[in-house]
């Protein structure tokens, strides 16, 4: 008689448990089990707990290769679904086999799960293992089906509803309330104010101080204060939520009708720009990317957004300065060059426009396309093409964790009609072209960190803590791959043999760059160096570079006037006409501004089931060495919090959007 003991752990989430009857069957080399009923008196899989049965056989099974677990269809309990997080399986000789499941079951269900070490297709000789294996993945295409998003777009998710997906990548019930019950407060505020519908302008900056009582943090007040600053507006582009468009120029682009004598007095006592440019002094951010994208009519004005180009001056004091706007991509007569020197208005209007154009370009860009969208892209990819026991599946799910729900759900709740999205400057049309521009100029190397600080030229401009922060934890990302990868691909060979992860690029490269061999991105793998660098972007950008676009969201652009997504006016066309009342005209009405800081408000907080990045609550490996690499993979981010947390003590203003204890692990917001 052979004798196996069963430790079931049911999930510690909210309304996980159950009183329901649930079988297994134990299947192995030599033969498999009777279908067991696990049950001990019906209290044991409730929320959190282990529960230990008893599985025999008159035979050993040989070495275990699956195990079957069925949900009881029959039953009268209210509680209907129970997540089973794994079940390990000890034999009489103190063999320990885990089965990571991690699933939903509902009434009537049936999972086949793997244990054990985590194997690539090729390494599944029995015929049972290799057929469960192409059913689960023939199983995950049919529920994970790719969608056009638009015309010359990537491809999303075919599911426009958020409970319509597997109920195991939805949000927990917690995070689903804390989500709905924070809306719906904002909402209620909002109203109170009378600032839900209404289309007034603010009479002062000091009134759209109280468009809010409660929501505010130590750096947007920080920034209500210091918006107007020069030192602050050129720090942004290096330390704000949008560090991605800022570049060094060594020459000034044809279409920048600035002069020598123009900016000469902002410059070094007797320098000129062509000096500041030869020394490595002078930045440009170039809005190229907005240019002729149609806008809307709000409020009966026709909204503005510029294709703006800012040119900023890193200063003796190590302060990056901005010495010259202007508005627009065509120099003329009407599209001034404003500088510092100008009425305070018109400066400050000017720089108005410049966080407009980049604020748009943080939220559709940096933050939605190239975190969001592209993260949705690997996301869908693993689940149709990696089958649980692959080692990448076991490596990136964690990475890609309620990543589809928030997608569902912004889409709906931000782009549909009559949502929030349809209150900035550009029109719906507009806006899709603008991502479409995106995706063209996304590269494989500006997704990797070290190409792209190098790519503009930003190795060694001073106080860029975003590069910093960036770089180490691409090392540590970098480090932990390089580990793990390896030691399930321990040749190239292996890599090219394994069809599964072939089948996983290829449908990346096609359905999230639309096959642009431009891109750089690969369309197949041939060596481990190359498979370690690309699961490392991915890593990346599903955690870090979203932590670092979307965490300081509220803290930047919730003080509106440094963030506006609409203005209702054109850039001015002459100096010296423009006043305060002028600019609190352009900016966002009240609704528009009180609904705007809500959203970041709900988009910025932590909610309470965060995992931060490196923390792996579902054990999906049974490997020892992949546990320690884990480990030690945990230990290094520890030190970068450390080292974060002290460089930040000595900060006048703090660079907390990278610490690795407030990234998450994937994309939840
Ligand atoms: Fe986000």
């Amino acid at each position: 008689m052979a004798e196996y003991t069963l430790d079931v752990t049911t999930g510690s989430m909210t309304h996980a448990g159950t009183f329901d009857n649930m079988y297994v069957t134990l299947i192995g080399t030599e033969g498999e089990s009777e279908r067991t009923n696990l049950t001990n008196f019906g209290l044991d899989d409730k929320t959190g707990k282990v529960g230990t049965y008893s599985v025999t056989s008159l035979l050993s099974l040989g070495c275990l290769l699956l195990l079957k677990l069925e949900r009881d269809p029959f039953h009268e309990s209210p509680q209907e679904d129970w997540f089973c997080s794994k079940i390990v399986v000890r034999t009489r000789e103190e063999d320990e086999t885990i089965f990571p499941c991690y699933t939903w079951l509902s009434r009537g269900e049936t999972v086949w799960l793997r244990g054990g070490r985590a194997t690539k297709a090729f390494e599944d000789f029995h015929p049972q293992l290799a057929d469960q294996r192409r059913k689960e993945l023939l199983k995950q295409k049919l529920i994970f089906k790719w969608e056009k998003y638009e015309e010359g777009m990537l491809y999303i998710l075919n599911i426009q509803d958020p409970n319509a997906i597997p109920a195991e990548i939805r949000f927990s019930f917690s995070k689903a309330f804390q989500f709905k019950y924070l809306k719906e407060q904002m909402e209620a505020e909002l109203k109170l104010k009378g600032l839900i519908n209404s289309t007034e302008h603010w009479k002062s900056f000091e009134a759209m101080k109280g468009v809010s009582w409660f929501k505010k943090s130590p750096l947007s007040e920080y920034v209500s204060e210091h918006w107007k600053d020069d030192d602050f507006f050129g720090y942004q582009f290096l330390n704000g939520v949008n560090p991605f468009v800022i570049q060094r120029c060594s020459k000034l682009p044809a279409n920048f009708a600035i002069t020598e004598e123009m900016v000469k007095p902002f410059l070094a006592n007797g320098s000129s720009l062509t000096a500041e440019m030869e020394k490595g002094n002078i930045f440009i951010t170039d809005y190229k990317i907005m240019e002729g994208l149609p806008t809307r009519v709000i409020d009966g004005k026709t909204a503005t957004v510029t294709a703006a180009l800012c040119l900023l001056y890193l200063n003796p004091e190590k302060k990056l300065l901005p010495i010259a706007i202007q508005l627009g991509q065509q120099p003329s007569e009407d599209n001034l060059i404003f500088l510092p020197s100008d009425l305070e208005s018109d400066w400050l209007l000017a720089k108005i426009f410049v966080r407009n154009a980049d604020t748009i370009h943080n939220e559709f860009i940096s933050h939605y396309l190239r975190t969001h969208l592209l993260a949705e892209v690997f996301t869908i990819a693993t689940l149709r093409n990696l089958p649980t026991i692959h080692p990448l599946h076991k490596l990136l799910i964690p990475h890609y964790q309620h990543t589809l729900h928030i997608n569902i759900l912004g889409r709906a709740l931000l782009f549909g009609s009559g949502r929030y999205l349809e209150k900035i400057s550009i029109e719906t049309d507009g806006q899709m072209e603008l991502l479409r521009r995106g995706l063209s100029q996304t590269t494989y190397a500006s997704l990797c960190p070290h190409e792209n600080i190098a790519a503009r030229g930003l190795e060694s401009i001073p106080n860029f803590y975003y590069r910093d922060d960036a770089l180490r934890l691409w090392n540590i990302i970098n480090s932990f791959v390089k580990a793990i990868v390896p030691y399930y691909y321990p040749s190239d060979s292996e890599v090219s043999a394994d069809f599964e992860l072939q089948e996983w690029v290829t449908e990346i490269f096609y359905y999230g760059f639309l096959r642009n061999v431009d891109s750089g991105i690969p369309s197949s793998f041939q060596t481990v160096e190359e498979l370690i660098k690309f699961v490392t972007m991915v890593i990346f950008t599903s955690s870090c570079q979203h932590a670092a676009v979307n965490i300081g969201q509220f803290d930047f652009l919730g003080w509106i006037p440094n963030g506006p997504l609409s203005l209702n006016h054109a850039p001015p066309t002459t100096k010296g006409q423009s006043s305060m009342e002028t600019i609190l005209a352009t900016l966002p009405n009240k609704s528009s501004a009180g609904r705007s800081m809500a959203i970041l408000w709900q988009l910025s907080i932590k909610y309470e089931d965060s995992v931060p990045l490196g923390t792996y609550p579902e054990q999906r490996f049974d490997e020892p060495a992949a546990l320690q690499m884990i480990k030690d993979f945990q230990a290094e981010l520890s030190s970068l919090n450390v080292a974060i947390t002290k460089r930040n003590a000595d900060l006048e203003l703090p660079y907390i959007n990278m610490n690795p204890t407030k990234i998450e692990n994937s994309i939840t917001i």
